[in-house]
């Protein structure tokens, strides 16, 4: 068992029987099998697909069409999303990403300035 995908533990036996009933294309093998769609988006599988999809295919790898790309999952701490100081150690970057803007909402008068 040679294994293609490990975040989603997808070996090559049920990548070519996936092929052999007609998932042909790139986008269909993927929402079949669901390869590719792991921690790595693909890094690591989605190369070697490829190269299997074109051997038992009879096509050349750069025929075949990529699918969508998205980047990474990467884990962060909850309180950069609520941009809570203190509350992680990320947290200074969060307003920083954002331009630690004031955007004049908090001193604001109600009722939009009064002009
Ligand atoms: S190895 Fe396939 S999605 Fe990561």
């Amino acid at each position: 068992m040679r294994v293609i995908c490990r975040c989603e533990d997808i070996d090559e036996e049920e990548v070519l029987r996936a092929i052999r009933e007609g998932y042909t294309d790139l986008e269909s093998l993927k929402r079949h099998l669901r390869i590719g769609i792991g921690p790595c988006q693909g890094r690591t599988c989605m190369p070697l697909l490829i190269r299997i999809l074109a051997r038992e295919t009879g096509r050349r790898p750069e025929e075949i069409a990529p699918t969508t790309f998205r980047p990474p999952v990467k884990p962060i701490p909850l309180g950069v999303l609520a941009d809570r100081p203190g509350e992680s150690e990320n947290a200074g970057r969060a307003g920083d990403a954002e331009g630690d803007a004031d955007h004049g909402t908090e001193d604001e008068p109600e009722g939009g300035g009064g002009r």
